[in-house]
């Protein structure tokens, strides 16, 4: 492992973290049809993960944004890079990011499907970074609040590198925005 990775969660700790969140959707939405949309590229790990705990029937889409750091306002700050594939109007949508940080890419990407008319819209999040939110987010499943330090792995990367580690770590002493 490189020297300026930290574990901050480990396999164990994240796949019991990941088996909480989804018995409580599952409950939530006991006897209801599900759409996780996972936001491309570092919610792929998380939603497989999530998706196969689950215990009601649930089907799965992709959406990838590109983000434009700087601007304060979300809709002027978010370019969709692809977007999903199935009609949301009228069901039950849950969206999937591993981690919210200012919650620029949520708020927009929210907004966005909200106007499709979904009879719910629902968030699940691994990683709250809190003292960095700029946007107010509601997150509906949450699975921990992380403090302000650039995290890799489980999905997450810094230049691309780092996706495929199974446990989430800290990378530090490096310039990163
Ligand atoms: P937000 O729009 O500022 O909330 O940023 C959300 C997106 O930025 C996430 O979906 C990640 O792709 C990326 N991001 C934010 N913080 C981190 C981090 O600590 N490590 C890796 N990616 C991050
Ligand atoms: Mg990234």
């Amino acid at each position: 492992m490189a020297d300026n990775l930290v574990i901050l969660f480990d396999e164990q700790t994240i796949g019991k973290k990941v088996e909480e969140l989804a018995l409580q959707i599952s409950r939530d939405y006991a006897g209801k049809e599900l759409v996780l949309i996972c936001i491309l590229k570092g919610a792929f790990t998380f939603t497989a993960d999530l998706m196969r705990q689950l215990t009601i029937p649930a089907t799965v889409e992709f959406i990838q944004v590109a983000s434009y750091r700087g601007s304060m306002v979300a809709s002027q700050d978010l370019v969709i890079k692809q977007d999903i594939v199935a009609d949301i109007k009228g069901r039950h949508v849950l969206l999937v990011d591993t981690i919210i940080d200012t919650g620029k890419t949520l708020a927009c990407v929210c907004s966005m499907f909200r106007n499709r008319g979904p009879s719910s819209l629902g968030v699940a999040a691994l990683l709250d970074k809190k003292p960095r939110r700029i946007l107010y987010v509601d997150i509906t499943y949450c699975g921990f609040e992380i403090p302000d330090r650039f995290v890799v792995g489980y999905g997450l990367d810094f230049n691309e590198q780092y996706r495929n580690l199974p446990y989430i770590a800290a990378l530090d002493a490096v310039d990163l925005r």
